[in-house]
This record gives C-alpha cells, sequence and structure tokens, in this order.
C-alpha cells in the first residue's frame, strides 16, 4: 500500500485513504455490515441517506428525529461522538477519536454502494 501515492491524490482532510479506513472500519464489522442489518443498520449507501431511514431497521427514536443527513460532515460528527451527536443513540459505541482515522474511514464509507461488491469483499 503506497501511503505517498494515496495522500498524493487526497488533497487534506476532506478525503482519505479507503483502504486504511476499510482497516478502520472492521472496529465497526461487530455490529455493521456493508450490504444487510445487523446489530446496527446497514452501511452500504451511506451518503446522502436520511439517518435512521433503512427500511425495517429497528432505530431508536433518537437517531429517526436526528434530522441528519449523512455526508462526510455529519459522519465525522457522529463517529467522534456517537452518544454527544445523538444523545439517545442505541449505537453503543465510544466513537473514533483520531480525525485522520475518521476521515480514511469515511473515504472507505463514501465508497460503499448498495449494488456493488457483495461478492468483491468489501
Ligand atoms: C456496539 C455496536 C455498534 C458499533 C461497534 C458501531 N455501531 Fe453504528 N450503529 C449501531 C446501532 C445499534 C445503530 C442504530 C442507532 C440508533 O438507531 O440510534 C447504529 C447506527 C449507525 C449509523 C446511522 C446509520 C443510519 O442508517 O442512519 C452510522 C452512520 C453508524 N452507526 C456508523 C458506525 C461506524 C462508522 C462505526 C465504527 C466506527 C459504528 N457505527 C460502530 C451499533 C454499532
Amino acid at each position: 500500500m503506497p501511503a505517498a501515492a494515496s495522500t498524493a491524490t487526497t488533497g487534506g482532510a476532506a478525503h482519505g485513504d479507503a483502504a486504511r479506513g476499510e482497516q478502520i472500519w472492521s472496529r465497526c464489522q461487530a455490529c455493521h455490515a456493508l450490504q444487510y442489518d445487523r446489530t446496527g443498520p446497514r452501511h452500504c449507501g451511506l451518503f446522502g441517506r436520511k439517518a435512521g431511514s433503512v427500511p425495517g431497521f429497528d432505530y431508536s427514536p433518537a437517531m429517526k428525529r436526528s434530522g441528519i443527513v449523512w455526508n462526510a460532515a455529519t459522519l465525522d460528527r457522529f463517529i467522534a461522538d456517537p452518544l454527544g451527536t445523538v444523545p439517545g443513540t442505541t449505537m453503543g459505541y465510544a466513537g473514533v477519536a483520531d480525525p485522520q482515522e475518521r476521515t480514511d474511514l469515511i473515504a472507505f464509507l463514501r465508497e460503499a454502494k448498495c449494488d456493488k461488491g457483495a461478492g468483491s469483499g468489501r
């Protein structure tokens, strides 16, 4: 994984390294999968999705009422401090404190589309 090549194309904090993000995402896999719901809702298709809107997933009222639309900025805030961002969320996870790790994680999540990758390891 040539780190120099990937940072050259990212241009700072707005973009991360999706490959590193995938490693960080393994922490989320305790509760989340990309293509199907587990303890937490599926993560594919997160970008542009309204919080609490995966059909059939049993969200907390707090998440459904949050009015959040997931994008790089809202994800960054939520992943940094889930309970502080959406008080009452049932996502029992302390968050990812490191900003670079969050940026990489978000780069990975941005690519996680529901219509691809079912068998490709993503
Ligand atoms: C201990 C289990 C657990 C872990 C670990 C966890 N989550 Fe969650 N996550 C949940 C649950 C449960 C919900 C639903 C929360 C609610 O309804 O309030 C959720 C909801 C979410 C949502 C909102 C999705 C939507 O459809 O609105 C995002 C985004 C999210 N999690 C991201 C992450 C990320 C990124 C990680 C890893 C850094 C992570 N979660 C780790 C359990 C977890």
